[in-house]
């Protein structure tokens, strides 16, 4: 597997000063396992959103979308057996009484506590759901749940989507939205947090043909990964969970895997849930979800091809997969210190600036000719504007938040009409013509592959 050499330290301290990424109530000292998304986060998670919605929902015709509620019946969580069974294993240090995953430790061969060397309790099964209550009083009977995963919100309305799109097995139910977990450990940045996005879809078969789509959905999600967000094949894996691995409700999994600086971990889990949910539902609730063949009558519960990934970890592994380093820096610089700089190589769907636009100098008649055609440019592109510093310092600030192309007016540009662009992959320097420049740009940017 393809070692990532990429220092942790250093992508964290870029995210947090570009403004992709802060920790959660940083002022207050943290939060533990929450993060916030910056200008440049929100735009970059944005951009990947998108691009699954436009490859699972919008080029399909047998997809339709859902938007569910966060908090949701608690017998749902009965049905589905989170309430029973989503749990995690946590031990606890019998001298400084901190607590820990007992499978994390065991991944890590690690026998006694971590942090003081004591020993350590036998794991307990610890639920991961948070629990909340709904109206004004706090009782058994009012605890409600963040939902822990999107999916159950689209397994209870499966009969509201077929009976008011019409939909045709095979079809799916794609949502995105927020999930909580209540994790114990916190390690490696935003890749595991408490509160994260998650991109669902849920694909409903006819049983006996949930194998073959299956492994269509497992390669679907694995071409989206490299050639639409445009991660390097090398970094991302398929593997399939052994037996005893399994979640109560699957019959095979595959996870994608991305190789994270810090291990090769789960970045997309793609389970085959058979019928299980459907059915717990249909049992718990009395009401029957199942399908009936328009051609042969034949009444069945589908099985569920399910590929389900979470923003924020898709969002790490795009940082960290783009994140170059250029040891002595790159030649058009003109700062002092050149030891190392950064490009961002994010693939041009998702680059939170497309186009970044500067002027010259402070020169005011300079200014507004490069506010227009920023103004004109916005009409096609993410574009930023920026004036100070030098043009060295700028391409620099630019390409480290992965910004495509750079475009300069200068005094000759009020003459001659053209402006310099200048490519971040290559630093190719070209003048093109003002009016054709969104032309130009769209052209440059289909050209690009990371
Ligand atoms: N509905 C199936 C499900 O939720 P999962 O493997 O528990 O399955 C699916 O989660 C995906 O959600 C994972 O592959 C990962 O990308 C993301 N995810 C899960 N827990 C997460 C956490 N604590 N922080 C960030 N992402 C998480």
């Amino acid at each position: 597997m393809a070692k990532n050499t990429v220092s942790m330290d250093k992508l964290i301290s870029l995210a947090k000063q570009r403004g992709f990424i802060f920790q959660s109530s940083e002022i207050y000292g943290g939060f533990a396992g929450g993060y916030d998304l910056g200008p440049l986060g929100v735009a970059l998670a944005e951009n990947i959103k998108n691009l699954w919605r436009k490859k699972f929902i919008q080029e399909r015709d047998d997809v339709v979308a859902l938007d569910s509620g966060i908090l949701m019946a608690s017998k749902t969580w009965e049905a589905s057996g989170h309430i029973s069974n989503f749990s995690d294993p946590l031990t606890e240090c019998k001298k400084c009484h901190k607590r820990f995953r007992a499978d994390h430790l065991e991944e890590d061969g690690v026998t006694d506590c971590p942090e003081c060397g004591g020993e350590l309790t036998e794991p307990k099964q610890f639920n991961l759901m948070f629990q909340t209550h709904a109206g004004p009083t706090q009782d058994k009977d009012s605890v409600v749940y963040l939902r822990p995963e999107t999916a159950q919100g689209i397994f209870v309305n499966f009969d509201n989507v077929l009976q008011s799109s019409r939909m045709k097995v095979p079809f799916g139910i794609a949502q995105i939205g927020k999930a909580f977990r209540n994790e114990i450990t916190f390690r490696n940045f935003i890749f595991r947090v408490r509160e994260f996005e998650q991109m669902e879809l849920e694909y409903f078969v006819k049983p006996g043909e949930d194998e073959e789509q299956f492994k269509y959905w497992r390669q679907f999600c694995m071409d989206f990964l490299t050639n639409d967000i445009g991660l390097k094949k090398e970094n991302a894996h398929f593997r399939d969970h052994e037996k005893e691995e399994l979640s109560h409700y699957s019959k095979s999994t595959t996870d994608i895997e991305y190789d994270y600086p810090f291990g090769t971990k789960e970045l997309w889990g793609i389970a085959n849930r058979t019928d299980y949910d459907l059915k717990q539902h249909s049992d718990h609730s009395g009401k029957k979800l199942e399908y009936r063949d328009p051609h042969s009558n034949e009444v069945f519960t589908p099985f569920v091809i399910e590929p389900s990934v979470g923003v924020s970890r898709l969002l790490l592994a795009v940082l960290v997969d783009a994140y170059d380093v250029v040891e002595g820096g790159r030649s058009t610089t003109t700062d002092a210190n050149k030891e190392e700089e950064v490009v961002l190589r994010l693939h041009p769907a998702i680059a939170p600036v497309q186009v970044a636009v500067f002027p010259l100098s402070k020169k005011k008649e300079l200014q507004d000719r490069a506010q227009g055609i920023a103004k004109v440019l916005r009409a096609d592109f993410r574009v930023q504007y920026d004036e100070s510093g030098s043009i060295g310092r700028r391409y620099r600030r630019q390409d480290e938040i992965g910004t495509l192309h750079c475009v300069t007016i200068d005094f000759d540009s009020l003459e001659d009409k053209k402006v310099t662009v200048r490519h971040r992959d290559t630093m190719e320097q070209e003048r093109v013509a003002i009016e054709e420049l969104t032309d130009y740009i769209k052209e440059s940017a289909s050209n690009i592959s990371t």
